[in-house]
This record gives C-alpha cells, sequence and structure tokens, in this order.
C-alpha cells in the first residue's frame, strides 16, 4: 500500500487483509502549535482496599509529608521483603472505570453530559499514546470497543509481557519496589503528620489498596474520560462538593541521581557514552512525568533522587507545566506539542476505524517493531470486556 499523506489530514491505509495503518511520523511533523487541551475535572473518585474491593469514598487517600532524610534513613529497599503485590494474574479489565462512571451518573453529576465522551480509558494508556511518536523501543498493544459511540479502550495482555514480567531480575523487581516503598515513606493518614519513621512500624507497600480519580478533558478532536491512580494530596481531604480536587493532588516518583561524577568515569570515551545515556534515560523519564500528571490535571510531582543502591539523597518538587521546559531546545528531545498533535490525530483517526458499534466485538490496536504504523484489526466477537452490569447501569452484580 502506498502512503497517503497530504498536509495535516488524518493518515489513512485500507489494507486489503482488513487491517488499517496509521503511519507514525517523524516528530518534527508533529511540533508546533497546541491543539486544545480542556482543563480537566474530576467527575469521581473512588478507593480500592486491600481486598481490592472497591468504595466510592476517599478512604484510601493519604497525605503528603516530607519525609525526614538523615544519614541513617534506610534505603529504599527497606521492608521489600513484606511487600504485598497485587495479584496482576487476575485480570480486571477496565471493571472499576466503569463501576466509576455509572457511580458518577447515578450521583446525577451528569447534567452537563460529563460522563459522556468519545473516548474512555487509564491515564496510562493516554500517556504510552503521548510517548509514541518518540518511542521506538517501547511496544505497546490495546484493545478497544465501540459502544453508543464511545470508544473504550484498555490493555491488552499479551504473552510477551508476562514472560518479560516472569523473567524480570531480582535486581528489576526490587528497583520497581522502590517507587512503592517512597510512597510509604512520604504518606500518612493524618493530614500536616509527620512523615512515617521508616522503622518496624512503617506498614510495608501493598499495591491492592488505590485511590482512583476519574476526570474529563478534551483534547482537540476528542472529549476523553480517563481514570487514573492519585498518590497523595497536600490540605485537606475534598469533600465531594470541593470544586477542583485536582489542583491539591501529588504525583510521587523516583529518579535516579543524575550525578556523572559518582559513577566513577575516567575516560573521556566512557564519559561521554554516559553522558548519552544519561540524556536518554532522563529525556524518557520526564516526557513520562509530564505526560502522566498533565494529562490529568495533576499540578506537581514531587520527585526522591536515588542512587544505585536505592539511597535517597533529597527530594525535589517539580511543577508539572514547568517539566517541557527542563528539555526545550536541547538536541533530540521530546515536545509537549508534538505529543499532543500525535495523540490528537490518532484518536481522530482512531474513531473512522473503530466503526462497528457492538459491545461484545473488540479491535486490536498495535504498535511494534518495525515502529512504522500502528495496526487496527477487528478480532470480531472475541476478548469482549465491558460488563454487563455496566450495560446494565448497575454496580454491583
Ligand atoms: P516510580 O515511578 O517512582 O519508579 P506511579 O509513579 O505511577 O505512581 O507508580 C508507582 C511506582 O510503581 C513506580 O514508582 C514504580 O516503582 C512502580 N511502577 C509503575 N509502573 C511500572 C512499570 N511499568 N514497571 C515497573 N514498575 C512500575
Ligand atoms: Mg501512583
Ligand atoms: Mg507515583
Amino acid at each position: 500500500f502506498e502512503e497517503s499523506n497530504i498536509g495535516s489530514a488524518p493518515k489513512r491505509f485500507h489494507r486489503d487483509d482488513g487491517q488499517h495503518a496509521f503511519r507514525v511520523l517523524s516528530t518534527d511533523r508533529y511540533t508546533g502549535s497546541y491543539p486544545e487541551y480542556r482543563q480537566p475535572i474530576e467527575i469521581n473518585s473512588y478507593s480500592i482496599d486491600a481486598d481490592r474491593r472497591v468504595w466510592f469514598d476517599n478512604r484510601q487517600l493519604k497525605y503528603y509529608a516530607k519525609p525526614q532524610l538523615t544519614s541513617t534513613t534506610p534505603s529504599l529497599s527497606y521492608n521489600y521483603e513484606r511487600f504485598i503485590q497485587r495479584d496482576d494474574t487476575i485480570p480486571e479489565h477496565i471493571d472499576t472505570l466503569l463501576d466509576a462512571l455509572t457511580d458518577a451518573r447515578s450521583k446525577n453529576v451528569d447534567n452537563n453530559g460529563n460522563t459522556q465522551a468519545d473516548i474512555v480509558t487509564w491515564r496510562g494508556i493516554m500517556t504510552k499514546l503521548f510517548a509514541t511518536p518518540f518511542s521506538r523501543k517501547e511496544p505497546w498493544e490495546l484493545r478497544a470497543t465501540r459502544h453508543k459511540g464511545t470508544i473504550y479502550i484498555e490493555e491488552q495482555q499479551t504473552e510477551e509481557k508476562r514472560m518479560q514480567e516472569a523473567n524480570k531480575s531480582e535486581r528489576q523487581k526490587k528497583m520497581s519496589y522502590w517507587g512503592y516503598q517512597f510512597e510509604a515513606m512520604c504518606t500518612t493518614t493524618e493530614p500536616n503528620g509527620p512523615a512515617p519513621k521508616v522503622d518496624e512500624t512503617l506498614e510495608p507497600p501493598n499495591t491492592n489498596e488505590q485511590y482512583c480519580v476519574l476526570v474529563r478533558t478534551r483534547l482537540g478532536h476528542s472529549s476523553i474520560v480517563m481514570g487514573a491512580e492519585v498518590d497523595c494530596i497536600e490540605g485537606l481531604k475534598p469533600n465531594k462538593k470541593e470544586k477542583s480536587p485536582l489542583k491539591q493532588y501529588i504525583e510521587l516518583k523516583t529518579s535516579r541521581r543524575i550525578d556523572v561524577e559518582r559513577q566513577n568515569i575516567t575516560f573521556e570515551k566512557n564519559l561521554y557514552r554516559a553522558q548519552q545515556q544519561l540524556l536518554f534515560y532522563i529525556r524518557f523519564k520526564l516526557l513520562k512525568f509530564w505526560a502522566q500528571s498533565f494529562l490529568v490535571g495533576v499540578p506537581r510531582v514531587i520527585c526522591g533522587f536515588r542512587d544505585d543502591d536505592g539511597v535517597l539523597s533529597h527530594v525535589e518538587t517539580i511543577n508539572t507545566l514547568e517539566i517541557p521546559r527542563r528539555v526545550r531546545g536541547k538536541p533530540n528531545m521530546w515536545e509537549p506539542s508534538a505529543c499532543m498533535n500525535f495523540t490528537d490525530q490518532f484518536l481522530q483517526w482512531l474513531k473512522t476505524v473503530v466503526t462497528i458499534d457492538d459491545s461484545e466485538v473488540t479491535y486490536s490496536i498495535v504498535w511494534d517493531e518495525p515502529w512504522r504504523e500502528i495496526l487496527v484489526s477487528c478480532n470480531g466477537r472475541k476478548d469482549t470486556f465491558l460488563t454487563q452490569r455496566y450495560m446494565d447501569g448497575k454496580i454491583s452484580n
């Protein structure tokens, strides 16, 4: 098939095999003026407890408390052997997101159509889309269903991903634990409380417990409802009438200290290579920090900087909107307008190919080698993921 790519019109391809392809162009083709991004508004929130039960309240929302770092503060590996992890072999699809939509509708927050949107998905999926024009190494696979005009998108569990997860080294597992331990160290259940002591009284992280919000926004040509986990809040917890609790939310992150000297680099060649690696690392890390919080209107990211052993050196507050400035003008860097224009064009195109309006029909959306195009194909009535209770307007079975 031939590429037909005229002006800024959406790129459309139709193949004989029934697949549709969206060509991912070089990033400069998406850079420029910004599409509209409407200030996200919160339309619902909920808590998931240690037993994965959903509660439409904020019992799981924690307060931020700045950790006191001293030379005796244990590393982020503390409590690793007590880590309680959600069993991700149990597929949950977008069930809680759908329940939260139903709940929002029942609370009548819907006078102005806030629970209606072109796209319903997790924030994590939108983050992946934002990063796609700059990523040639991170494949993803999604699944979509069109129901009453709305396209629902979830992550497709692939065998490849399961293998990767299963083959994680002990070090990789520990490193992904560090982010959760950082959360445990700087959140409390009491407002203005001191940060918890990192000793045997500290509860180990439990990834079953979550606090999630549902936000609605618009990116260019598409209205979007996203579900997202929120790490903590600064100030008092919002009551249900609060206008914009999003402003109080804080995203917690950990990042490796950017400190070339400490890596014992003696040769210039190695120094150059190390700098390139670090640049690459910072570049994508910051892109994701920015996209993750920007998408749902979380204004601040609090980042704990650590060394290669998970020892924290300091904590820094970064305003989400200032993140792009940190990379602006640097060679080979990402550009927020490119993330947004690309995603806007892709979603616009997706609406033209995910056309069968049937809650049982799913489509596969795949971005993989050779990193040229995103492929969409219809799976037929297979891998259905919208719940019957959602269709019935009920929350529990
Ligand atoms: P860091 O991002 O600080 O490493 P989130 O920051 O999105 O709230 O996620 C909390 C933590 O979950 C992350 O902290 C990281 O430890 C872990 N995590 C999230 N996504 C991950 C992924 N794709 N692979 C490994 N660990 C992940
Ligand atoms: Mg989180
Ligand atoms: Mg976080």
